[in-house]
C-alpha cells in the first residue's frame, strides 16, 4: 500500500500499518515548543495537522512563481508521492507544565521517562514536549516530510533531538532482524488483543484522551563489537530464541509458543533470558503486554572507532506503569545489559486520531 489514510479514531503509524508491516524508514523527532501562548500552541497543532494531511496524500507542490522561494524542498521532485508516509504525534509531560495552562488536562499516567538502573540518559537525547514519528517507504520521504513540517512551524517549535530509523526486511522469512542479528517482533500481540492493550480505556483519563495511547521511545545503543565475539549458544540463551529461525529454544518454528510450565528450572529456555523475563506467560502478567514497533538506528562511529548503532525501542500501551515499566523492571539485570546501553528517549501521550478535514491533532486538549 502506498498511502495511508490520515483519518480515523486513532492516528496512523501504530496499528496502521501494523508492527509486522511497518514501513522500512522512520524518524523520531522530539521538539521543544517555543510557542508562547496556548492559542499559539493550538495554531501549531493545526499547522502540523494540515501539513500531514497534504504530505500523507502526496501531490504536486504549488509553484509560487520565479520571484518566490520554492514552496517545497523538491527533495522528492515536483510530484510528491505519498510513499506510505504516516505522521504520529505525541505529547510529553512537559507540555502540561505552567506554560499553556493544560495541567488539568494531562493524561493521568503521563510522567517524564523514569531512569532505570542501567540507563545512562543524556539530556540532549531525552524527553521533549512533542514527539513526531514519521514513517515511510523510503528515507528521503521521511526527510522531505520533516523539512516541510519544520518550514511551516519555525515559530512554534524547535528540534530537541532526532533519530533516524530503518527496519530490516524478513531474512530469510518472517520477522525482520535487529542489529544483534535476532528476529525482533515475533511475539508481538496482534489483532484485537493488540488493540485492547494499546488504546486508553481508563475512565480516569480526561475525555479528550479517548482513542489515544502512551508511547515509550528508548534509544538503546548496542555494543556490537563485543556481541560479535559471544558464542551463538550464549547469544541464544540471552534471548531464549534461535538466532537463525527465531524459534523459541523449546520449539522448531518462529511462531511456536514457548512452554515455561514444562521447563520450570529453565534448562532449555533460561529463566533469565530476555523473552522469559519480558513475558513469563502467566495470567497475572498478561495485561502487562504491549505492542512493540521498533527500528534500527545508525549514527556512524564514536571517537574510539566503535560503531554507534543500536535500537530505537518503541512501544505502545494503555498504561506505562502497568505495561512498559513492569516489563522493564523485570529486565533490569538481564544478561543482555552487558551489550546494550539506553541513553535517551521519552514517554509521550499520542493524541487520538483526526476525524475529518475540519479536525486537528489535539483539538480536544486545547
Ligand atoms: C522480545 C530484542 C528491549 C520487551 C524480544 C525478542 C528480541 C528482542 C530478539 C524476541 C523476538 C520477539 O518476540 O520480538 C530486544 C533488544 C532490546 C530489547 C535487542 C534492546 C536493545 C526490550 C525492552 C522491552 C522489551 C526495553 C520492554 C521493556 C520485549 C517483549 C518481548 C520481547 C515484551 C516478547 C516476549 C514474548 O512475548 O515472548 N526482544 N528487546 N524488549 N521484548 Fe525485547
Amino acid at each position: 500500500e502506498s498511502s495511508y489514510d490520515m483519518y480515523g479514531e486513532h492516528q496512523a503509524g501504530i496499528e496502521r500499518p501494523g508492527p509486522s508491516s511497518k514501513q522500512p524508514s522512520a524518524s523520531y523527532v522530539s521538539f521543544d515548543l517555543t510557542a508562547t501562548s496556548k492559542s499559539d500552541a493550538a495554531d501549531l497543532m493545526q499547522t502540523i495537522t494540515d501539513r500531514l494531511r497534504n504530505l500523507t496524500k502526496g501531490g504536486a507542490a504549488p509553484n509560487l512563481g520565479p520571484g518566490q522561494p520554492p514552496s517545497d524542498s523538491d527533495v522528492l521532485g515536483p510530484d510528491i508521492p505519498a510513499d506510505g508516509l504516516t505522521g504520529t504525534v505525541g505529547f510529553g509531560a512537559s507540555m502540561f507544565d505552567e506554560r499553556y495552562g493544560l495541567a488539568s488536562r494531562k493524561p493521568v499516567k503521563l510522567t517524564p521517562m523514569r531512569v532505570f538502573p542501567n540507563d545512562k540518559l543524556e539530556d540532549a537525547w531525552t524527553h521533549g514536549d512533542l514527539m513526531l514519528q514519521l514513517c515511510a517507504n523510503h528515507q528521503d520521504t521521511v526527510h522531505h516530510a520533516l523539512r516541510d513540517i519544520l518550514k511551516h512551524t519555525r515559530g512554534g517549535m524547535q528540534i530537541r533531538w532526532r533519530m533516524e530509523g530503518y527496519n530490516s526486511p524478513s531474512r530469510p522469512t518472517g520477522t525482520g532482524r535487529n542489529l544483534l542479528g535476532f528476529k525482533d517482533g515475533t511475539a508481538n500481540p496482534t489483532g484485537t488483543t493488540a488493540s485492547s492493550l494499546i488504546w486508553t480505556d481508563d475512565p480516569a483519563e480526561p475525555a479528550w484522551a479517548k482513542g489515544g495511547t502512551y508511547q515509550v521511545v528508548r534509544l538503546i545503543r548496542m555494543f556490537t563489537e563485543f556481541w560479535d565475539r559471544v558464542s551463538i549458544t550464549e547469544q541464544e540463551g540471552m534471548f531464549g530464541r534461535r538466532r537463525d529461525s527465531g524459534a523459541p529454544l523449546d520449539g522448531n518454528n518462529e511462531f511456536d509458543t514457548p512452554d515455561y510450565a514444562k521447563d520450570p528450572k529453565g534448562n532449555v529456555i533460561p529463566t533469565d533470558s530476555h523473552i522469559r523475563l519480558a513475558n513469563p506467560r502467566t495470567p497475572a502478567t498478561a495485561n502487562q503486554m504491549l505492542v512493540r514497533r521498533s527500528y534500527n538506528y545508525d549514527l556512524g562511529v564514536d571517537t574510539n572507532g566503535n560503531l554507534q548503532s543500536g535500537h530505537i525501542f518503541v512501544c505502545y500501551q494503555q498504561d506505562v506503569q502497568r505495561q512498559f515499566e513492569a516489563i522493564q523492571t523485570r529486565l533490569i539485570d538481564e544478561p543482555l545489559v552487558d551489550y546494550v546501553q539506553p541513553f535517551g528517549g521519552g514517554y509521550f501521550f499520542v493524541a487520538p486520531g483526526v476525524q475529518d478535514s475540519n479536525d486537528w491533532l489535539g483539538r480536544g486538549l486545547f
